[in-house]
């Protein structure tokens, strides 16, 4: 195999961010960028012969491309092995799943997840381990070390190969294995899932839905499940042909991006259940019949309920959730007498608690819900979970949620984001937040008053790694909670964002709209960081 060395210059912003490297795709379309990157990698990893790789991605622009290129330089770092889902496809959460299924050594996955996609939107690149989750923090960091000091990259001259071909192919030494990229995933999906109950939950007839893929990669894996496997009729998936560019759409799963379904959810003919996920199949959004289930509930409910299903009938071991999601969750995980986890925002610091078996169920209030399955989040796992669930009691989802409510008390809760802030604006306000910390404690505003102000900080009980500066967390004397954070994920300027929550245990008062139930918080946030004030805007660009 004839094997170039190319010699190169570094790029000094090859910092992954919460997810992995994410950049505009002009950025990854500059000469030696992506190569770069992936030669960090490979140089981190150290020696590769022998070893095999999963690749695949959303199907965003240059995904294609992109898989050409890695697959040449794998094969000049010696990997063994080489799984690619056809047509380079590969949702996150499947990646991880066959990751772990093939015993592979790591996996990249080429994504910027929800950002939109096409030839003006982003790209993304992300490594995972042999656990199947999101490289820990040592390891991107160590890319970013590396990506610093590259002076050349490696790769095999050879021709692009077909990658809509099932089986394999040989570049040089290396074997290329083309898979189906739904079959093992469907068949995990299977194990976990009382399939049985909920085909006849379809064949019922009273039961109608939607799945909405937003033009981007769960729809092949929704349409073999839902339609295929499970007797959905077909149609139940809508947009369900993964496209470049996502139909031109922002394939983020909230009311804001998911329109046309949550238009479906509505009115006399409204359907029994709505679900819709992201550009990389992660995320989840769920709703009933004129129903929005807050991320944060849904992962209360489903750990409270998790026991009636096949996969989880031995009980959970415990559950976590990011800092900024609602304690909701830790509610159900008192009830339930397990150990509850409050990790900073990113999936991969759920990692070592699933690993050690601490935790069963994980999630994030960013429309992120998982398990020990994988070692991703997963959005179509979380919307079979609520299809069971309703199987299971053949009742609505309003119903179900508030059942939950009664039983554990109501976290209002809503995030608001002012996206694309000029990025010294952004620094300004959490530096103005972190200066005020000391201070805090004890000053009322309105008829809140602060218990304690902090800023973030993590310590990992399994590895005591030590992670900081996650957030500004402030606590209330009612029983509420403000958290402020910068995005990790974003890539242009600054955006804040602010999650507001408080707790309301009196079932008398749990059906308010939570902007109208959160009002005065929401006031009190904008005194404590006065986003509005400093930067001109009058509302939040997205609020969830
Ligand atoms: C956002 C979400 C976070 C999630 C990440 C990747 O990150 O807030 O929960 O893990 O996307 O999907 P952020 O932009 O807030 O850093
Ligand atoms: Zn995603």
């Amino acid at each position: 195999m004839n094997i170039q060395t190319i010699s190169t210059t570094p790029f000094d912003d090859q910092k992954p961010g919460t997810s992995g490297l994410r950049k505009k795709v002009a950025v990854f379309e500059r000469n030696h960028y992506l190569e770069n990157f992936v030669q960090a990698i490979f140089n981190t990893l150290g020696d590769c012969r022998g070893k095999t790789l999963v690749l695949g991605g959303d199907g965003r622009y240059l995904n294609r491309q992109a898989i050409q290129i890695i697959l040449k330089m794998a094969a000049a770092h010696g990997f063994a092995t080489v799984l690619v889902g056809q047509g380079g496809l590969l949702s996150t959460p499947a990646a991880s799943c066959i990751i772990r299924r093939y015993q592979a050594y790591g996996g990249i996955i080429l994504s910027a997840s929800h950002n939109p996609g096409g030839p003006e939107g982003d790209f993304g690149l992300k490594y995972n381990a042999s656990n199947g989750g999101p490289a820990p923090e040592q390891l991107t960091e160590a890319f970013y070390a590396r990506s610093r000091n590259l002076t050349e990259y490696r790769i095999a001259r050879a021709d692009d190969v077909d990658l809509d071909i099932l089986g394999e192919q040989r570049i040089g030494e290396m074997t290329l294995r083309i898979i189906d990229p739904v079959d093992d995933y469907a068949r995990l999906m299977q194990e976990l899932f009382d399939f049985d109950r909920i085909r006849a939950l379809f064949q019922s007839g009273r039961f109608t839905m939607r799945f909405d893929a937003m033009h981007a990669i769960t729809g092949p894996y929704a349409k073999r499940i839902l339609e295929e496997q499970l007797g959905a009729p077909s149609g139940t998936v809508m947009n369900g042909v993964p496209l470049e560019d996502f139909g031109g759409g922002h394939p983020d799963p909230n009311l804001v991006h998911a329109h046309d379904l949550a238009e479906l959810m509505y009115g006399p003919s409204a359907l029994s259940f709505g679900a819709a996920s992201d550009g990389d199949g992660d995320r989840n959004m769920v709703m009933g019949r004129e129903f929005f289930v807050t991320p944060s509930d849904s992962l209360a409910v489903l750990a409270a309920n998790a026991h009636h299903l096949p996969g989880y009938r031995a009980g959970l071991a415990g559950v976590a959730r990011s800092m900024p999601t609602s304690r909701a969750a830790d509610r159900v995980a008192g009830h339930l007498g397990i150990e509850s986890f409050e990790t900073p925002t990113g999936w991969k610091f759920f990692g070592n608690l699933l690993d050690a078996g601490r935790i069963t169920l994980c999630g994030e209030e960013s429309f992120g819900t998982g398990s020990n399955h994988v070692r991703e989040k997963d959005g179509l796992w979380a919307v079979l979970f609520w299809i069971n669930l309703l199987a299971e009691k053949r009742t609505s989802v309003a119903e179900i949620v508030r059942e939950h409510w009664r039983r554990f008390g109501r976290d209002y809760y809503t995030r608001h984001d002012y996206e694309a802030l000029d990025a010294a604006i952004g620094q300004q306000i959490m530096d103005r937040l972190v200066g005020q910390l000391e201070r805090l404690p004890g000053q009322s505003f309105g008829n809140y008053k602060v218990v304690s102000a902090d800023d973030f900080s993590y310590r990992d009980p399994v590895d005591n790694s030590y992670t900081e500066h996650q957030g500004i967390r402030l606590f209330f004397e009612n029983d509420s909670r403000i958290v402020f954070r910068l995005s990790g994920t974003g890539t242009e300027g600054a955006t804040l964002r602010i999650y507001i929550e408080r707790f309301e245990p009196d079932p008398e008062n749990h059906g308010f709209d939570p902007q109208d139930a959160l009002k005065e918080a929401i006031d009190v946030a904008e005194a404590l960081c006065k986003v509005k004030a400093l930067s001109g805007r009058s509302r939040p660009d997205v609020i969830t």
